[in-house]
Order: structure tokens, then C-alpha cells, then sequence
């Protein structure tokens, strides 16, 4: 369950090496994750769009790319981000949410393909480009599905896509202007473990699709759930791919043309790649509970504090588990920032081999959404990032120093 070494490199020695707090990302565990989503779908035109919010360091863009993933960005910044790390233009998508024109136009600039998640925006892209150009259309299809209330996107409330209810308003802008849209997309949320949920999204979507005669692309979003802990109920991608799959290949045949299936899964390429290491500053024993005080908080990986997630804990520098305790990890920061939390989604301990001051201690899982959702809250430095790419760790991202901090602020004269 636990492991001490990433490709035989020793995460004490990572830590020794690199200093904490420190993300080190495992490539060959991305380079697993990519070819068994390649094979869950062996048959289907599949094309992989890497949801690079998940993890935006440049190199892990590089790696994906070397390994045949396309990329699917939401800001502009993103989108220069995968350009700088070789893709093409037209590799990549544009899926924002609610922003403004003049960001769809630079990502149509850089020949990216935009999918267009509002009646305003579409009706727009029709009276500036009307057929000239492709465009996918995103559609929420009032589907449930997803971890926690933050992360769920397709149900009724959600503000993302255009509901599947607006069908006839998306038909009549697209009629309108003649726009020639090339693809239909929806994501149903993060963490869905349900392979149902997926099931229904799909089937609204390509039921919806029969409506537009130019489709090339139908695009399913990402939100495959990954395992955070022994014995998790992860989204079964045999069953995934068996069921989208066969689904799609019906649809292709009513529909008479070959059209490319799209995932753009984030979680599922990334998380389990990467592991957080941070170490104890502190072990306080209190009348109830003992804390490991670490050098690190919700500055640097958030998901616990934000959404109550879990992460697998664990004393990188003690691999003996005959002399274990419960531990409630917490960070460093000035409100509380548990690391801990239960299956309930509580604070709480965990059993973790005995830990003294100095020790290692790493999370799991921290490949998704963990340096990219980091910040300098109390001024603290954002970590170092290291990718152990054939065996050889690298550095891959510098930890900040005090000029970054200082970078663009503004001193007056007072
Ligand atoms: N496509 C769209 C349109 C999305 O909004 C997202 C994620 C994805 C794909 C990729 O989803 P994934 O495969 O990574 O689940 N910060 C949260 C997750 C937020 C997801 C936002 N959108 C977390 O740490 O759990």
C-alpha cells in the first residue's frame, strides 16, 4: 500500500536531495494511466485531451505530448503553456467557462478548437465567424455525478454548458448564423465512480447529436475516479469503455459517418503519479490526540481542507510498522489545516508508523490539482516539483525564493 521509493529512488533521498516541501510525479505511472485508457477503448477512434488544470508543469505537458495525448486548457495561460510545451495549435481545446469573447478569439487565433458553453457566446461566434470555422458546443445534460457538491457539473444547477433543456434556443442560434459545429461535449464532474452517471451524460448527449448534421466529435469530459485509499471504488474503465464504447460505435452506425470519441480526464492521468513530501516540524501530544505539526498546509495542498478529501499519510522514514500511533496531520498555516480526514470527510487520526521530528511524511494521490491549486498564503514559498523520468529524478520546477514573493508588488512612499 505504501511504497518508500518512486522508480528505486528513495523519497528520503528525494527529500535529502530537493528539500521540502517537495511534489515528485512518478512518469512511468502517467505513461501506465495513458495506455490503459488507450486500452479500455481499444477499437474506437479515441482521442486522450489531457485536462491540463489538474497539472500544468511544463514537463508533465511534454510528456504527455511525447505520448501521443492532446490537451484540453480553460485560460489563455493554459493555452500558451501547452503551445511552449509543442503542441500544435490544433491540438488543443479551449473549454472555458464563462469567460470573455476576446479569450475565445485568441485561443481561435492559436488555432485551438472551442467549445462554447453559453446562448451569448454562440450566438456571437455566429455573427463573427459563421461557417467559416468548427465549434464544439458544451451541454449539460442534467446528469448527477461526482465527488462532492464542488465538483459535480452536469446536474440541473450547475452553471456549466448549456442545459439539454435549450435545445431548440441552441438549434435556432446554430440555423441563425449557420454555424458549422463540429462536436458536442459534456463533463459530468470529478471522482465519479459511477459508471451509470457516465452512462446517462452519454446517452443524452448522443441522443441530442442526431439534431446536428456536421458532427465530428463527440466529447465526454473526464471525472474518472481514482483510487485514494486501499479498497476505494474506482470508475471500472473496462466497463467504461465497454459500455461508451459500444454506445458510440451504435451511434456512429444511425448516424452514418465514423466520428472521433474525446475524454479529457485530468485526475485519471496525473493523481496517482504524484506524492507530496513535507516533514514533521513537530510531534505535540495533547491529553486526547497526538498532531504531527508538518512544514507544509493548505498553501500547498488543499483538497483535504477544501473538499474534505482524502490522502493516504504515511512515514516515508520509518518503513517498520511494529511501533505505530494515531496522528492527526496538520499544517503550518494560521487556521486549522487538517491533512487527516476519514471516509466520513471528518478530521480526524490516522495509524501511521511511529514519527519523530525530522521524518519524511508523504501523501498519495497528489498529482492532480495539487501544486496547480497552491498559492502564498502567509507569504510562504509554493514547493519544488520533481518528475522521475527513466529512472533519473529531475528538477522541474525550482522552489519560490523571497523575490518571487516580491515580484510584482508595489512599494510606495509613505
Ligand atoms: N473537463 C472539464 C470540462 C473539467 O471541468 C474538468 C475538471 C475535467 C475535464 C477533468 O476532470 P478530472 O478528470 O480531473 O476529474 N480541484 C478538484 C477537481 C476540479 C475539477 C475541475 N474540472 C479536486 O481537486 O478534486
Amino acid at each position: 500500500m505504501y511504497y518508500y521509493d518512486i522508480q528505486g529512488i528513495k523519497l528520503t533521498d528525494l527529500a535529502a536531495r530537493f528539500g521540502t516541501p517537495l511534489y515528485v510525479y512518478d512518469a512511468d505511472k502517467i505513461i501506465e494511466k495513458i495506455s490503459v485508457l488507450r486500452q479500455s477503448f481499444d477499437g474506437i477512434n479515441l482521442k486522450i485531451k489531457y485536462a491540463c488544470k489538474a497539472n500544468t508543469n511544463i514537463s508533465i505537458l511534454k510528456l504527455m505530448h511525447k505520448h501521443g495525448v492532446e490537451i484540453d486548457v480553460v485560460s489563455p495561460q493554459e493555452l500558451e503553456l501547452a503551445l511552449k510545451a509543442g503542441y500544435k495549435g490544433e491540438q488543443v481545446t479551449f473549454t472555458p467557462s464563462g469567460v470573455s469573447f476576446d479569450e475565445i478569439e485568441t485561443a481561435i487565433e492559436a488555432g485551438a478548437k472551442i467549445n462554447l458553453d453559453n446562448l451569448d457566446v454562440l450566438e456571437k461566434f455566429g455573427q463573427k465567424y459563421g461557417n467559416s470555422i468548427g465549434c464544439l458546443i458544451r451541454i449539460k445534460p442534467h446528469v448527477f455525478g461526482g465527488g462532492n457538491e464542488k465538483i459535480m457539473t452536469a446536474h440541473p444547477e450547475s452553471k456549466f454548458g448549456i442545459s439539454i433543456h435549450q435545445k431548440e434556443e441552441i438549434l435556432a442560434v446554430v440555423e441563425k448564423y449557420n454555424i458549422k459545429v463540429i462536436g458536442l461535449h459534456q463533463h459530468t464532474g470529478s471522482d465519479v465512480k459511477n459508471a451509470d452517471s457516465f452512462t446517462q451524460a452519454a446517452s443524452a448527449i448522443l441522443d441530442l447529436a442526431f439534431s446536428f448534421k456536421d458532427l465530428e466529435i463527440i466529447d465526454l469530459g473526464g471525472g474518472f475516479k481514482v483510487a485514494y485509499k486501499e479498497g476505494d471504488v474506482v470508475t471500472d474503465m473496462e466497463e467504461v469503455g465497454k459500455v461508451l464504447g459500444g454506445a458510440f460505435l451504435d451511434f456512429c452506425e444511425k448516424y452514418g459517418k465514423p466520428l472521433q470519441l474525446w475524454f479529457e480526464p485530468g485526475k485519471f492521468l496525473v493523481s496517482e503519479s504524484g506524492t507530496f513530501l513535507s516533514t514533521a516540524n513537530v510531534v505535540k501530544k495533547d491529553p486526547v490526540k497526538t498532531f504531527v505539526g508538518i512544514n507544509s498546509g493548505l498553501n500547498h495542498l488543499i483538497r483535504p481542507m477544501m473538499y474534505a478529501a482524502y490522502h493516504d499519510i504515511f512515514n516515508a522514514s520509518n518503513a517498520d510498522n511494529s511501533v505505530q500511533d494515531s496522528y492527526r496531520v496538520v499544517g503550518y498555516i494560521c487556521e486549522t489545516d487538517t491533512f487527516s480526514f476519514d471516509t466520513e470527510g471528518k478530521p480526524n487520526e490516522r495509524l501511521m508508523n511511529k514519527v519523530e521530528a525530522g521524518d519524511i511524511i508523504a501523501m498519495k494521490n497528489a498529482g492532480a490539482y495539487g501544486f496547480t491549486m497552491s498559492s502564498n498564503y502567509n507569504a510562504r514559498f509554493k514547493p519544488a516539483e520533481v518528475m522521475v523520468y527513466e529512472g533519473k529524478a529531475h528538477l522541474i520546477r525550482k522552489r519560490e525564493t523571497m523575490e518571487d514573493i516580491l515580484r510584482n508588488q508595489v512599494e510606495i512612499e509613505l
